[in-house]
C-alpha cells in the first residue's frame, strides 16, 4: 500500500491489490484512492502471502469504477493482470474472444489481454512466459504488464514497450513498479526493462531478459539507484507542491552545479561538449514539449534567439508527431520533459530521429525512456517531482536551456565578454534571488484569499515574461479548476480585454527590464475598465504600485534569467486558491504526474 501511495502520481482515479495467499488469490479493488483500497481491504482480504501485485489506474479505456480498476482476472480466475499503457487493437481481440466464448466484466482493454494471454497458453499449451510473450506479439499499443499465474505461484512475468518498467533486486526478493520510489527502502538495485522486453521473475533466481520479438537473450544491466527516501517524502510540508515549491534554490543550483564555472568563465556540459558540431552547424533549433515544459520551451526560444542568435521553434510535441513536419539533418531538436515518459514527447523524439535530425533530451528523471532515446542530453538534477503540478521541473529545465545557450553563443561569439560574464554570475545569483522571491508568501496567501472564489483570471506578461504568464495560468487550472488564461500583455486588447470588468483579476508581470513602459500602459487599460490587478514587480517600484490593486516585489535581476524568478509568486499563488477552495493540489483531478498514453 505504501508502494501505491508513492506511485499515485502517475493516476490515481482507481486502485486495486491482489495478494495469492498459498492457496487463492484475494482480490480487492475500488475507484478512489490507494487510501480507499486501504480501508476497504482491510476489512475484506486477508493481508498475507508472498506474492502480490496492485495498481494505481489514470483511466483511459472504461470509466474509473470498481470493475474497471486493476488487477484483472482471466476467465478462468488463474491469471491476474496489471497493466499502464493501451492496447490499442483490444476491440478486434475482444470481438474474436468473445466468439470462443469469453466474457467479460470490465470496459478495459486489460481484461482483453489477460484472457489472450490465457486463450494462447490453452491453445498452444505453452507456459505462462511463453503465452505472454506470444500474446504480445499480437498487440497493438504501449504497455508495462506484470501477469502471474495460480498454477505457477512462484513467478510473475513482465514486460514493456513504450510504459516504464523497472524491477528492484533484493535479497532472495523482487519488486516490480513503473518506477523505483515504491522499492528504494529495500534495496538501490534496480534493472530497468528496455522496450519490447520481458522477463520472469522467480525469488531466488536471477532475473533472465529476453527479446518479446524474437525471443533473443537480453542481460540486465543492474543500476545502482541515487534516491533516497528523504526526497520522495513530504518533510514537514503539508503538499509536496509546496515543499517543491520551496525546493527550488536548492534545486537550481544542483542544475548547475559542477557545469557553470564563473570564476573560470565556463559552463561544461559533456552532453553539448561531445556534441558541439552539431549544434554549431544547426539551422534551427526546434523544441519538442508538452504542458509545462512547453513553457520552458517558449522561454527558451527568447533566449536563444536573443542570446545566441539562433532561430527557434517551439512545438507541442503532440502536433508535430502528426504534422509532417520539415525536419533535416541540419537541424538539432531539444525535447523536453521532467518525467521523461511523455508518450507524445517521445514519439516527436522517434520522428525526428527517423528523419536525421540531432536530438537533444532535457529530462529530471534519471535513466527515463525520453533520457534513452535521446542521441545526447543534460539532466536537471532537480530531484524527484511528486506534486502533479510542475514547479521546480520548470525553472531548473530554464536552468539547463540558459546553460545551453550561453555556451552557444560564446562558441558563435554572439555575446561579447562583459555581457556573457555578467549573465554567468548572475544565473549563480539566482538562487539566492528565488529564495527572496519566496519570501512573498505569507502576502500572497493573503492575496489568494481575496481571489479565491473567481471563476476567471487572466495573466499578462511580455517578452521572456509572456510563456510565465501561460505557466501561471495553467498552474491555475489545473490545481484550483478556476478558468484561466495567459497572454502576451499587448495582445490584451485584441480580445481579452472584452472579459475585463470589476470581476476580473488580471495577473500582470511587470518587471523593470523589459517593455516596462508598455506593461505599465496595459495595466491603465486594465485600470480602466475596472479589472482587479495582482502586479509582479521589481523590489523598490513605485509606478505600478499606484495603478495596482495588490503588488508582490520580486528582486531585480537580467530580463533574461527573470522567469526564474517571476515564476515563483504565480506558483504560489495557485498553491493557496486550491488549497482554500478543498483542492487536492498534489492529485488535481483527471490529471496524472506521467502522461505515457497520447
Ligand atoms: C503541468 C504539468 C504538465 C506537464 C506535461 C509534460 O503542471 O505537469 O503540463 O508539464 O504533462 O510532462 P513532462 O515534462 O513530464 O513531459
Amino acid at each position: 500500500m505504501k508502494g501505491l501511495q508513492r506511485l499515485e502520481y502517475r493516476g490515481y482515479d482507481s486502485a486495486g491489490i491482489a495478494l495469492f495467499d498459498g492457496n487463492q488469490i484475494n482480490m480487492s479493488k475500488t475507484k478512489g484512492k490507494v487510501e480507499d483500497l486501504k480501508n476497504k481491504s482491510e476489512k475484506n482480504i486477508a493481508v498475507n502471502g508472498s506474492l502480490g501485485m496492485g495498481h494505481t489506474r489514470w483511466a483511459t479505456h472504461g470509466v474509473p469504477n470498481d470493475v474497471n480498476s486493476h488487477p484483472h482476472y482471466s476467465n478462468s480466475g488463474n491469471l491476474v493482470i496489471i497493466h499502464n499503457g493501451i492496447i490499442e487493437n483490444y476491440e478486434a481481440i475482444k470481438t474474436e474472444l468473445s466468439k470462443r466464448g469469453y466474457v467479460f466484466e470490465s470496459d478495459t482493454d486489460t481484461e482483453v489481454l489477460v484472457n489472450l494471454i490465457e486463450e494462447v497458453k490453452k491453445k498452444e499449451k505453452v507456459k505462462l512466459g511463453k503465452a505472454v510473450q506470444i500474446a504480445l506479439n499480437q498487440v497493438v499499443g504501449a504497455y508495462a504488464i506484470a501477469v502471474f499465474d495460480k498454477e505457477k505461484p512462484d513467478e510473475i512475468v513482465v514486460a514493456k514497450l513504450g510504459s516504464p518498467l523497472a524491477i528492484g533486486i533484493g535479497d532472495r526478493e523482487f519488486f516490480i513498479a513503473s518506477d523505483a520510489s515504491p522499492f528504494i527502502e529495500y534495496t538501490n538495485n534496480a534493472v530497468y526493462l528496455e522496450d519490447e522486453e520481458m522477463a520472469i521473475v522467480r525469488p531466488g533466481k536471477e532475473i533472465k531478459l529476453r527479446k518479446i520479438k524474437d525471443d533473443a537473450v537480453a542481460y540486465p544491466m543492474i543500476q545502482e539507484l541515487k534516491l533516497n527516501l528523504e526526497e520522495i517524502e513530504k518533510g514537514g510540508y503539508d503538499h509536496f507542491m509546496l515543499k517543491e515549491i520551496y525546493e527550488q534554490p536548492r534545486a537550481i543550483k544542483d542544475t548547475y552545479r559542477g557545469r557553470l564555472l564563473v570564476d573560470q568563465g565556463i559552463i561544461k556540459m559533456s552532453g553539448i561538449d561531445d556534441n558541439l558540431e552539431r549544434f554549431m552547424n544547426a539551422n534551427r533549433i526546434i523544441i519538442v514539449a508538452c504542458g509545462t515544459s512547453w513553457h520552458a520551451g517558449l522561454v527558451a526560444e527568447y533566449i536563444f534567439e536573443d542570446l545566441a542568435r539562433i532561430p527557434v521553434e517551439v512545438e507541442y510535441a503532440s502536433e508535430f508527431r502528426y504534422r509532417n513536419p520539415v525536419i533535416t539533418s541540419k537541424d538539432v531538436v531539444i525535447a523536453i520533459s521532467q518525467s521523461g515518459e511523455t508518450a507524445d514527447t517521445l514519439a516527436a523524439i522517434k520522428l525526428a530521429k527517423e528523419r536525421g535530425a540531432f536530438v537533444f533530451g532535457v529530462c529530471n528523471v534519471v535513466g527515463s525512456s525520453i533520457a534513452r532515446e535521446t542521441n545526447a542530453g543534460a539532466y536537471t538534477h532537480a530531484g524527484p517531482e511528486i506534486g502533479v503540478a510542475s514547479t521546480k521541473a520548470f525553472t531548473t529545465q530554464i536552468t539547463i536551456l540558459m546553460m545551453l545557450a550561453l555556451k552557444l553563443a560564446k562558441e558563435k561569439g554572439e555575446l561579447n565578454e562583459s555581457k556573457y560574464h555578467e549573465i554567468l554570475s548572475e544565473l549563480e545569483n539566482i538562487p539566492s534571488k528565488v529564495e527572496k522571491a519566496l519570501e512573498a508568501n505569507p502576502l500572497v496567501e493573503i492575496i489568494a484569499d481575496v481571489y479565491k472564489e473567481s471563476d476567471n483570471c487572466l495573466y499578462l506578461g511580455r517578452g521572456y515574461n509572456f510563456p510565465v504568464a501561460l505557466e501561471g495560468a495553467l498552474k491555475l487550472k489545473e490545481i484550483s479548476y478556476i478558468h484561466a488564461e495567459g497572454y502576451p500583455a499587448a495582445e490584451m486588447k485584441h480580445g481579452p480585454i472584452a472579459l475585463i470588468d470589476e470581476q476580473m483579476p488580471v495577473i500582470v508581470i511587470a518587471t523593470k527590464k523589459g517593455h516596462y513602459e508598455k506593461v505599465v500602459s496595459n495595466i491603465q487599460e486594465i485600470k480602466t475598465r475596472k479589472g482587479k490587478i495582482i502586479a509582479i514587480v521589481t523590489e523598490g517600484d513605485t509606478q505600478v504600485r499606484e495603478l495596482a490593486d495588490h503588488v508582490i516585489e520580486v528582486p531585480e535581476t537580467l530580463e533574461s534569467l527573470s522567469p526564474l524568478v517571476t515564476t515563483i509568486p504565480l506558483q504560489l499563488l495557485s498553491y493557496h486558491i486550491a488549497v482554500m477552495r478543498g483542492c487536492n493540489v498534489d492529485q488535481p483531478r483527471n490529471l496524472a504526474k506521467s502522461v505515457t498514453v497520447e
